[in-house]
């Protein structure tokens, strides 16, 4: 049997097994280490079990008071161990969060929405009240005859009117348009009366670019025909229509000359102080009908012509007709 061993070297050994151990589990650097370090000292082979293997050479007396001091030891190690693993877990979570981070207020990646021209939306209003007053929709081609354009709205060649709408010219009789009302005839030739149509469109003339003119506008056309037609049917659309349009404004009507409508005018409405030209219109003349082989006597009806760059630009108070065209986004996101 091996020399006595006092109680005191027993528990001195313990407290330094303590701080040894404290010591370890502090610089443990993963959760591996942890494991290996429990094993290493709290383990059937551990070093808590070597010094209480010595403990058989104490006074059986003193043997309760070791063990107690062993069983304090032992839990004091695993609290620890368990503390440091909870902090490393804690640690490991909160890198990975902030590794994974997500900021749900950034600002997401942003995809602009287009939307529809001015020109478009207000070409689609015009249109629109004219549906609802029972109008169809027509088209015709840009390109278009001299006959057409001309001719068959009773502007014979040489006819000075020709002059008031300088056109381009693709070849002797081939033209692009420079109004809307060729669709008239080409509507009537193909559709017996009655009819009620809007054609609306893009049109061409040789003028040259300021704030209010552009070589290349957009018009929409209005047509009826029907048999008892008169001046009051005329000036009742033009006027129902400009006040669905504009909202309840005086309208005023303005004889004119057009060679395709007999007779003619031209309609104002007062805007903001002022009367504003807004379109030409007129019963459409007996020598169109004619020229289509309808009869004046039993036909009749009436036509306008409106310019949408100009209703686009008074609706929305907009100074020059050449922002209509630039695409610049910054005018347009304001429509
Ligand atoms: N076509 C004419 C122009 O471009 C406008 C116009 C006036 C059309 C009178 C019509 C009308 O249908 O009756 O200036």
């Amino acid at each position: 049997m091996s020399a006595t061993l006092s109680l005191q070297e027993l528990t001195d050994q313990l407290k330094q097994l303590e701080e040894q151990a404290s010591a370890e589990i502090a610089a443990a650097a993963s959760p591996a280490a942890l494991e290996a370090l429990r094993v290493a000292l709290l383990g059937k082979k551990g070093r808590l079990s070597g010094v209480l293997g010595a403990m058989g050479r104490l006074p059986a007396a003193e043997r309760p008071l070791v063990g107690q001091r062993a069983n304090v030891l032992k839990e004091l190690v695993q609290t620890q161990l368990g503390e440091r693993l909870a902090g490393m877990k804690g640690l490991a979570l909160a890198e990975k969060l902030e590794r994974e981070r997500l900021d749900v207020t950034a600002p997401s990646s942003y995809i602009p929405v287009g939307h529809r021209h001015p020109l478009i939306t207000t070409t689609e209003e015009i249109v629109d009240i004219f549906c609802g007053l029972g109008y169809r929709v027509e088209e015709g081609p840009e390109i278009e005859t001299d006959h057409y354009n001309f001719t068959a709205l009773n502007i014979p060649p040489h006819h000075p009117a020709r002059d008031m709408q300088d056109t381009f010219y693709l070849s002797e009789h081939q033209l692009l348009r420079t109004h809307t009302s060729p669709v008239q005839i080409r509507h009537l030739e193909k559709t017996p009366p009655p009819v009620r149509i809007v054609a609306p469109g893009r049109v061409y003339r040789r003028d040259a670019v300021d704030a209010t003119h552009s070589p290349v506008f957009h018009q929409v056309e209005v047509l009826a025909i029907d048999e008892g037609l008169d001046f009051s049917h005329l000036r009742g659309t033009v006027t129902t229509f400009l006040q669905a349009f504009f909202g309840d404004l005086p309208v005023r009507f303005r004889a004119s000359y057009f060679p395709f409508t007999e007779p003619s005018a031209e309609v104002d409405v007062r805007w903001r102080g002022r009367w504003l030209e807004v379109m030409g219109c007129g019963m459409v003349d007996p020598a169109v009908l004619e020229g289509l082989g309808l009869d004046p006597e039993r036909w009749s009806g009436f036509a306008a012509g409106l310019g949408v760059e100009r209703f686009a630009m008074v609706r929305h108070g907009i100074d020059d007709i050449r922002r209509l065209y630039t695409s610049d986004l910054r005018f347009l996101e304001q429509f």
